[in-house]
């Protein structure tokens, strides 16, 4: 067969995501700047309520969700359209004002649908660069290169993949200094930068915006975007898209979106005050270098070239970026506070190695200490606490690494042979054995009070050497124990303290100091 289709579109390539696999992925999407968590149940029963309305069969109305929508933006309803997904609508933005040879300026690097649609058109594409040392909005470039030739100009606001936010005045002398141009100002992520172009249509009838409800809102899966322009285009851009392009499962989905959005303004408030930050600091402790952004995710340079895969291996998912002026470069999609310290915790212990340790005392904590008599020296002495061998499994799981440290009086004198020491000690050894739990190190003081040595908790003496060849990660690491001396030693080599009751539950010890939650 001869394949007649158009030239250009023969010599352009699908724009084709790395989606495969990520419906069944086990662990957290941070690869597409999705919300990361379902939409609200509200929303949820909306779409199963218009399932059992028994109205499959008739087509979409859509006026309802256009009001609504109009009025969460602040413009009259003949301002905006619906459309599926904010791929359609730039896609009909570029159909609606340009053709062959016209040119476009797309600042780069940035969405792929730009030059998609830009291209499908046969336009010449400009592509000024971002700013290769703080990745910010080329505005002179840009501003140089408008004439009359140029029929658009895309302003993604804040931009995919830098994270860079146009200030309202930088868009402002675009659409002034190209008062014959379209200035398709892309606010995909508006909800998360809280900054819109929209206040300036009715000045400035050559923005449009375009926006969705695939971010925030997390309907990304049902195809739900919308233009905002002056009416006059609005009734141009209505003879291009289909009457019935958004379906209404969408449909009834957005409209208990807008009913619920208070749910959907917490969820950003988590995401950008408190998730946010978190991972900025955690760049920022760990010399990762990252570009500031005014959006849902953030983009950072890698330790090396093995953190995407490494991270995957260790259920996160985040997508690499390698074009112009962002080579071998990271996005992260931020989500909850709970998903980011995971990423985080990930991060640490796989990419920095820098494990975490649970420093454990044992008499009173792991094991029975008598009253009465001063030592353990038997096996009959021997008792495991309740919660210990749960409390070790769990620190397991949840990677870390045990370390065991000791006070015993005098080992090695006549009243408390070695032997008498290490009988229980091995006992005690081969039953965590059996559970599947070992200690990295076992650290003993074998010294008396009297002696004054430099080992004896709350002195640091015994791990001195460990903390210096082992990078600890000290904002999760902790002591835990039974005694004042405990509390001490953690203070001294800097992390966190849980106490334990003497004898008491080590698990539910670990569970009051907010290790296991
Ligand atoms: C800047 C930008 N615009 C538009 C979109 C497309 O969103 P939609 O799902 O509404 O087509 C994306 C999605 O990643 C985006 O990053």
């Amino acid at each position: 067969m001869k394949n007649i289709a158009l030239q250009r579109i023969k010599e352009m390539k699908s724009y084709n995501p790395p989606l495969s696999g990520r419906r069944g992925f086990s662990g957290i999407l941070l690869d597409f700047n999705e919300r990361t968590l379902p939409p609200p149940l509200k929303v949820q029963k909306a779409i199963q309520d218009f399932l059992t309305t028994n109205k499959l069969q008739v087509y979409p109305e859509y006026g309802g969700l256009e009001k609504k929508l109009a009025k969460y933006v602040g413009v009259n309803a003949d301002q905006i359209m619906i459309t599926n997904g904010s791929d359609q609508a730039i896609d009909i933005i570029f159909r609606t004002f340009t053709k062959t040879d016209d040119t476009v300026i797309i600042p780069t690097p940035s969405f792929a649908m730009f030059y998609q649609s830009a291209q499908i058109m046969g336009n010449k594409i400009l592509t000024p660069l971002y700013k290769k040392a703080d990745l910010s909005f080329p505005i002179n470039e840009v501003l140089g290169m408008i004439n009359k030739s140029v029929k658009l100009i895309v302003v993604c606001n804040p931009n995919n993949p830098t994270g860079t936010l146009v200030s309202i005045n930088d868009i402002k002398k675009i659409a002034q200094k190209a008062s014959n141009s379209i200035v398709l100002v892309d606010e995909a992520y508006f909800e998360f930068s809280g900054v819109s172009a929209v206040p300036l249509i009715n000045k400035y009838p050559n923005i449009i915006v375009t926006r969705t409800l695939s971010k925030a809102f997390g309907l990304a899966s049902l195809r739900v975007g919308y233009i905002v322009a002056s009416n006059i285009y609005i009734n141009e851009f209505l003879k291009i898209r289909g009457p019935y392009d958004v379906n209404m499962v969408a449909l009834s989905a957005a409209f208990a979106s807008l009913e619920d959005f208070k749910k959907i303004q917490n969820y950003v408030d988590e995401v950008m005050t408190k998730a946010k930050p978190m991972v900025e600091e955690f760049f920022n402790k760990n010399d990762v270098t990252y570009y500031s952004s005014s959006a849902n995710f953030i983009l950072f340079k890698p330790n090396n070239n093995q953190v995407g895969r490494l991270l995957k291996e260790n259920g996160i998912l985040l997508r690499p970026q390698d074009k112009t002026n962002i080579e071998n470069t990271l996005r992260v999609s931020i989500g909850t506070v709970k998903q980011m310290k995971q990423f985080i915790e990930v991060y640490e212990n796989v990419i920095l190695s820098k494990p975490k340790y649970a420093f454990l005392d044992r008499d009173g904590t792991l094991i029975f200490e008598p009253q009465d008599t001063f030592q353990i020296d038997s096996i009959e002495k021997l008792r495991i606490l309740d919660g210990v061998i749960k409390g070790l499994k769990e620190l397991n799981n949840r990677g870390y690494e045990l370390i065991m440290i000791s006070n015993q009086n005098g080992i090695g004198t006549a009243s408390f042979p070695k032997a008498n020491f290490e009988i229980p000690q091995n006992k005690m050894l081969s039953i965590f054995k059996k559970n599947g739990i070992t200690f990295k190190e076992i650290f003993i003081c074998p010294h008396l009070p009297s002696e004054n040595c430099n080992c004896r908790k709350p002195k640091t003496g015994l791990v001195e050497k460990f903390l210096i060849k082992n990078q600890i990660n000290k904002d999760k690491s902790f002591v835990c124990g039974d005694r004042p001396t405990d509390k001490l030693f953690a203070k001294n080599i800097g992390v966190k303290f849980v106490y334990m009751q003497t004898n008491g539950n080590f698990y539910n010890a670990l569970m009051k100091g907010g290790i296991i939650v």
